[in-house]
């Protein structure tokens, strides 16, 4: 299997209530490397970009006014299939319909709320990666 990278939030619901370890806790145990992580706060112009292909979808504005409400963990995860391993550790968008012992379903408030995104895809993945990351900032 080829070794990936995936683009990683930890969201501030999750920021606010200190759960970036226990959160790491889990991409770590699933076997995915944290090879890039910051601390940021989102500008309104990045977290508009970033989530350009939802602007159409009614909570649009409510999900970029969540985004920079507090402080985010941006990270670049790095494994084996990682982008889907990602999503799996995740779990579901919506934390009802998430599996047990998954990030979302141990952790997320609700839908808006859900304390992490990670990348869809791998092209996808390469261009959230370059939008908060250079390429000396990535320590595999
Ligand atoms: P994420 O994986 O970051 O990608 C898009 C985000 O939009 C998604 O997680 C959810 O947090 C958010 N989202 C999706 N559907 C809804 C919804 N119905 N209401 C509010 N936010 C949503």
């Amino acid at each position: 299997m080829a070794i990936e990278r995936t683009f990683s939030i930890i969201k501030p619901d999750a920021t606010a209530r200190n759960l970036t370890g226990a959160i790491n806790a889990l991409i770590e145990k699933a076997g995915l490397r944290i090879v890039a992580q910051k601390r940021i706060r989102m500008t309104r112009e990045q977290a508009e970009t970033f989530y350009a292909v939802h602007k159409a979808r009614p909570f649009f504005g409510e999900l970029v006014d969540f985004m920079i409400s507090g402080p985010v963990v941006v990270q670049v995860l790095e494994g084996d299939n990682a982008v889907l391993k990602y999503r799996d550790v995740m779990g579901a968008t919506d934390p009802a319909k998430a599996a047990d012992g998954t990030i979302r379903k141990v952790h997320a408030k609700s839908i808006g709320e859900n304390s992490v995104h990670g990348s869809d895809a791998p092209e996808t993945a390469a261009i959230e990666i370059a939008q908060f990351f250079s390429g000396n900032e990535i320590i595999g």
